[in-house]
């Protein structure tokens, strides 16, 4: 079994790497190639604590995987993450597991790379101008993953604390300068959002971070943030002025995401506005962008398949290069 650490994994893999494979696992999320069985939840109530098991499996990839993440909320008190995770992958063959991988790099590049993928598919080509809400932990690899896929002359970030907003700029600056845009902090949301032509929300908020209105013609929004039915981090009032919302798995995001089932609720939207899965974009079961005034919503709650595919490719890679520690 190949142990594969961040500094492994980052070495062998770039974000534009990871894009790719997150298409190819919106594909077979959306064709029904990969087989994943609802995540099982075991509570630990001690702690307030849960295990999450999130397995997955494709003949195609001859693989299937198992990401373990844990969700402890007392663990920073401890000076530990809260949600500490693993992927371990699993060869289609034998049954053996042949790789373990650091699963906060790989949660992080992957839910990265869906932004990447959704705004390589359904942004206008020529985008200058790019929106973050949100600066956590997910929020750099979504800022590469916005900046990998069109070449912006601009980001515009914002979060509350005005402290931790410019150091993430001035971090992100040294980290991603390769890109040549320019990452500067934004004195609000709306000011963040409103010349954006990529927006990604990124956030634990329960109450919209902008105003919808602001939103310009011919933008693309990823929306990362929100996976429970009662919370919602988009503004409705984005959406009747938007001409596509589209999902990394409809099924998926219609059971857990309050962006979407707060307005279907409320009658704002009703179930055709949202039009399907971007793999029934890649594959042409429905359009993409039409036109470069169209506003296009991007809904994603995560998808296990972006793990066992993402994870595949960085051991593959990770073997050609003589990367990792073997055990
Ligand atoms: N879609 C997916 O596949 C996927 C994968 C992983 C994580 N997530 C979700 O993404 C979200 C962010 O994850 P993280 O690890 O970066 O979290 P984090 O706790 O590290 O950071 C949360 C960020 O949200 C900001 N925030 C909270 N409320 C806000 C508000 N009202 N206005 C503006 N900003 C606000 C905070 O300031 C902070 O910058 C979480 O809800 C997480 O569950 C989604």
């Amino acid at each position: 079994m190949l142990l594969l650490n961040e500094k492994e994994i980052k070495s062998v893999v770039s974000m534009r790497d990871i894009v790719e494979a997150d298409k190819t696992a919106f594909r077979m999320i959306a064709n029904g190639t990969v087989e994943v069985p609802l995540r099982t939840g075991i509570k630990a109530p001690a702690h307030e604590g849960t295990f999450l098991f999130m397995p997955s499996y494709a003949a195609s990839e001859a693989a299937a995987a198992v990401k373990i993440i844990s969700v402890f909320p007392h663990n920073p008190e401890m000076g530990l993450e809260a949600c500490p995770a693993q992927v371990l992958l699993l060869d289609g063959k034998t049954g053996y597991i042949v790789a373990m991988l650091d699963g906060s790099t790989v949660t992080r590049m992957r839910t990265g790379a869906a932004s990447g993928a959704a705004f390589d598919i359904l942004a206008k080509k020529d985008c200058r101008v790019g929106a973050l809400i949100g600066t956590g932990g997910q929020a750099p690899e979504q800022l590469e993953a916005m900046l990998c896929v069109r070449k912006l002359e601009k980001v515009w970030v914002y979060s509350r604390n005005r402290e931790r907003l410019e150091a993430f700029c001035e971090k992100m600056r040294e980290e991603l300068g390769q890109y040549g845009a320019e990452i500067l902090p934004a004195e609000n949301a709306d000011q963040a959002v409103e010349d954006a032509d990529l927006v990604i929300t990124v956030t634990t908020s329960s109450v919209p971070v902008f105003d919808g209105t602001k939103i310009k013609p011919g933008c693309t929004i990823s929306c990362v943030g929100t996976y429970e039915p009662e919370k919602h981090e988009l503004d409705p009032a984005v959406l009747p002025r938007a001409s596509k919302i589209i999902c990394d798995f409809k099924d998926a995001v219609l059971s857990e995401s309050g962006d979407l089932l707060i307005p279907l609720a409320d009658g704002t939207i009703k179930d055709s506005d949202i039009q399907g899965s971007l793999g029934d974009v890649m594959d042409g079961r429905i359009k993409g962008r039409e036109s470069d005034d169209e506003i296009i919503v991007f809904e994603s709650v995560g998808v296990a398949s972006q793990d066992l595919v993402a994870a595949k490719l960085i051991y593959e890679k990770a073997l050609a290069a003589g990367a990792g520690t073997e055990w």
